[in-house]
């Protein structure tokens, strides 16, 4: 039965009552909630403690109540900011107090008479070791935290760089070697080149397959370099005409020309004067001008077209080529001395499939970099379709791999992308497919969490893979075109049906009558492909 309402409680009428009651009920609240409590008087003496607060007395070395009732706040309680409220009036609702009984976070309030004459103040330990208390907020504080010094960072690097790049007509690197993803063995090494190389002035020559990042390179080579407040000056060797190539490098004089460049126009190598000038596609360089840019580089002198003046530069070199140079010289191709002059500092940049690791990395951040020029959300790749890409050879490299991930962020409807929509968008560019890899874990890869699998799955997956290789091995032999493989004792490349059964637990569904007639190795590319734990190869 409900209470009528003439016998439920009521509020005082009064604004003063419902005030008093208040202050009262959230004194009591404070009081029963807080780790503990105590007033001062206006002098700053303590002159009341709630029970909780007697149990850290023994921490602030008083052994009784009675030494702390009485004494001025400061004398009992190290590193106290009472007395600040007595004398300002103004509370203190949050703070951290420390002092040797500990840290504290506590609420101060100063008491106030009916003439609003500040007669006293309250003290609240809300919470004794906020520490552990408040460790999901002081995290939660602390991200924050490390995103906003993040973000006033990368503010600051990009109003430097507006800057330099308004002086600098945009001639900036747009790379640095945090750009470079890649934490594998061959990732890393070629960092440390590169950074080794920023630390010296002489030439450097990038080698490596299309679509490695030998531009990232440069760039990132430039901005670690003592030149980085200087231009970065980028020259496609491949991409300007021959008959052009020479003014772009060398510049023209004034007047050389009639009609539009009448006023004549700086070349490449004044424009780098004082920083870095990126020789793009160094292999594509017609030889005529393979004398002439070794004289340059040999004299740090120019002879600007259509001038009989010499004019002098300061320019770091960087060279990069796709084309196996050395090989460009033994043709005769490309000028033996021009190759010595560049090859001072050569680094190798490795393809993707030497750095497979990488990939699950490299798709992330692209992924993230297509989003943002798009609009859209990232993609977000199913396990399968990570272990079809780690699978496969990348020809073109990091190239190749974000012109996949583009394409397929466009075709797809939703944002989680499978491993049939890959291989079909590779199938229709043209690439063979390779199986993928199980756990997208590259066979060989150095990656600390690979390694940090349980040592049985590792085990289970060397033996996957050496019965994979024995089968392939196996079924290229002329005596393996039938159903079942020749029961040879003593033929090493065949699988034992008893190892056979913790691998084939691991890929695929359990068969237990298979595995306890310890049925015969099934020679047959399909069959292969199965164990090495892959569909059947497309090839
Ligand atoms: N390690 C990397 N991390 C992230 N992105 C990369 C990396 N390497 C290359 N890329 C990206 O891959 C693309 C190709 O890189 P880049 O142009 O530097 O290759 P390249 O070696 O100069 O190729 P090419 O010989 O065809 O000119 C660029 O979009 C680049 O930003
Ligand atoms: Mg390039």
């Amino acid at each position: 039965m409900s209470q009528s309402t003439e016998d439920a409680p009521v509020l005082p009428l009064d604004a003063d009552g419902i005030l008093a009651l208040a202050a009262r009920s959230m004194f009591q609240l404070f009081s029963s909630v807080s780790q503990g409590m105590f007033l001062v008087d206006r002098a700053g003496r303590i002159v009341w403690v709630n029970e909780g607060y007697r149990r850290f007395l023994p921490d602030l070395g008083l052994g009784s109540v009675e030494q702390f009732v009485g004494r001025m706040v400061e004398e009992v309680i190290p590193n106290t900011q009472m007395r600040r409220v007595l004398e300002t009036g103004q509370p203190v609702l949050i703070d951290l107090l420390t002092n040797r009984a500990g840290t504290f976070v506590v609420s101060r309030i100063p008491l106030r008479d009916e003439a609003q004459q500040v007669i006293g103040a309250i003290g609240i330990v809300l919470f004794d070791h906020p520490e552990t208390t408040l460790q999901p907020l002081i995290s939660k504080f602390a991200l924050l935290q490390r995103d906003l010094d993040d973000a006033r960072r990368e503010l600051a690097v990009q109003r430097g760089r507006s800057r330099l790049e308004q002086a600098g007509g945009g001639r900036r690197a747009k790379y640095t070697f945090a750009s470079f993803v890649g934490s594998s063995a061959a990732a890393v090494e070629v960092k440390r080149q590169a950074r080794r190389a920023a630390q010296s002035l002489s030439p450097v020559l990038l080698l490596g397959e299309t679509g490695t990042g030998k531009e990232l390179l440069a760039h990132a080579i430039h901005a670690a370099s003592s030149r980085a407040s200087g231009p970065f000056v980028s020259v496609n060797i491949a991409a300007i005409p021959d008959t052009l190539l020479e003014a772009e490098f060398f510049g023209v004089a004034p007047g050389a020309y009639t009609g539009a460049d009448r006023r004549g126009r700086d070349g490449k190598f004044k424009l780098a004067d004082g920083g870095t000038l990126f020789l793009d596609e160094i292999g594509d360089m017609p030889p005529h001008l393979q004398a002439k840019l070794l004289r340059a580089l040999q004299e740090g002198e120019i002879e600007p077209l259509g001038s009989n003046q010499l004019v002098s530069f300061d320019v770091r070199v960087v060279a990069a080529t796709s084309h196996d140079l050395p090989a460009l010289v033994r043709d005769g191709r490309f000028r033996e001395d021009l190759f010595y002059r560049l090859h001072v500092l050569p680094i190798r940049v490795p393809p993707l499939r030497e750095r497979r690791g990488d990939i699950p990395a490299l798709v992330e951040v692209l992924g993230e970099d297509l989003a943002l020029r798009n609009g859209t959300a990232p993609p977000e790749l199913l396990p399968d379709a990570l272990a079809l890409l780690v699978a496969q050879s990348w020809r073109g490299n990091i190239r190749e791999l974000r012109n996949l991930l583009e394409q397929a962020v466009m075709r797809s409807d939703t944002q989680a992308i499978d491993g049939a929509q890959l291989a079909q968008l590779l199938r229709e560019s043209g690439v063979e497919l390779a199986p993928p890899v199980p756990d997208g874990v590259p066979p060989g890869t150095d990656d600390a969490a690979h390694l940090l699998r349980p040592l049985a799955v590792q085990v289970a997956e060397l033996e996957r893979r050496a019965i994979a290789a024995a089968l392939a091995a196996h079924v290229s032999r002329p005596e393996c075109a039938g159903e079942r493989a020749p029961g040879r004792a003593g033929d090493a490349r065949r699988a034992p049906p008893p190892r056979l059964q913790p691998v084939e637990r691991l890929e695929r569904p359990p068969a237990p009558d298979r595995a306890r007639r310890g049925d015969p190795v099934r020679c047959g590319p399909a069959g292969a492909a199965r164990r090495a734990g892959g569909q059947p190869a497309a090839r």
